[in-house]
């Protein structure tokens, strides 16, 4: 399998990684086309990848073409590829916001993926969330579904409009998860506890957490309620959570990031 890499960022290099460390592919038929010099010497050097700085030679001859780079290059990228690809190239976005028919247009080409990963596909611990035109093939999704799969997990869904939903989720979330952190290591602070000792506990309890959810298999509501002794200190600050209408305010934000995602995807139509 010959694949094209237009843009080799962060994202790019998760998904290349995953790819060879999966034997996906070949190192040497990967090819990574990237405006950055510095980018090509070091994913040459670290995946022994071929670079390029030419798009269009870089996507002759592959089986799947993926877009890796900013939203706001899309565009003069597209109109760079326009006319070379041919019907049986499969194009795999992960630009956010890119509608496919945004993308259909702009190539002229109808075997588009569409796919929303997130920055902890980095480590291998990603959520993506794609979908396919109807002109991708049976054997095309299974590739697509080991590529997105290399870096986490990966859920196809038939319908688009998931994939704007998904954003505000999976691909926005690790920064409300983030932003939580945050908060929670400054209040710590503000009780009393030296910020070194307060971010190490706060960054520990939230990874334990995680594992507990993933290792125990039970529902995170009864996990919470498993700590949460009647009239305890948990039972405490859950009840200022509730009076303060912190579920509310998960999703007043969750809805706000999912109606700029439509906004975003209507205005790159
Ligand atoms: N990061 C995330 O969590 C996340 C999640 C979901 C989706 N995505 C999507 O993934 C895409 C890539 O994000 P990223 O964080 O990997 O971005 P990034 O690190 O900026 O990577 C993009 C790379 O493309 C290069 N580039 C710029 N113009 C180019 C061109 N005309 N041809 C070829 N390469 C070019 C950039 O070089 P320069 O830096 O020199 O411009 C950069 O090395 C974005 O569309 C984003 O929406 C990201």
């Amino acid at each position: 399998m010959k694949i094209a890499f237009i843009g080799g960022g962060n994202m790019g290099e998760a998904m290349l990684a995953g790819i060879l460390t999966k034997n996906l592919a070949a190192a040497r038929d990967i090819t990574v086309s990237d405006i950055s010099e510095g980018r090509r010497q070091f994913l040459f050097q670290k995946y022994m990848a071929k670079v390029s700085s030419d798009n269009i030679q870089t996507i002759t001859e592959k089986d799947i073409i993926i877009l890796a780079i900013k939203p706001q290059i899309l565009t003069n990228v597209m109109v760079e590829l326009i006319g070379h690809l041919k019907p049986n190239q499969l194009v795999l976005s992960i630009i956010a916001g890119a509608r496919i028919n945004t993308l259909q247009h702009g190539l002229n080409h109808n075997a588009i993926v569409r796919s929303m990963p997130n920055t902890p596909a980095q480590i291998v611990e990603g959520v993506t969330v794609w979908t396919a035109t109807k002109e991708v093939t049976d054997q095309q999704k299974k590739i697509v579904s080991a590529i997105l799969g290399a870096m986490g997990k990966e859920f196809y869904v038939n319908e688009e409009h998931f994939l704007d939903m998904a954003t505000a989720v999976s691909g926005s979330g690790p920064a409300y998860l983030f932003y939580f952190v945050e908060a929670m290591t400054n209040a710590a602070v503000k009780i009393g506890l030296p910020r070194d000792m307060a971010k190490e506990m706060v960054i520990g309890t939230v990874i334990g957490a995680g594992q507990l959810i993933k290792q125990s298999g039970k529902e995170p509501s009864e996990l919470r309620r498993m700590v949460t002794s009647p009239r305890g200190t948990t039972a405490e600050a859950i009840r200022k959570f509730e009076e303060s209408g912190f579920s509310d305010l998960v999703y007043q934000a969750v809805k706000a990031a999912y109606e700029k995602a439509q906004t975003l995807g209507n205005s790159q139509k």
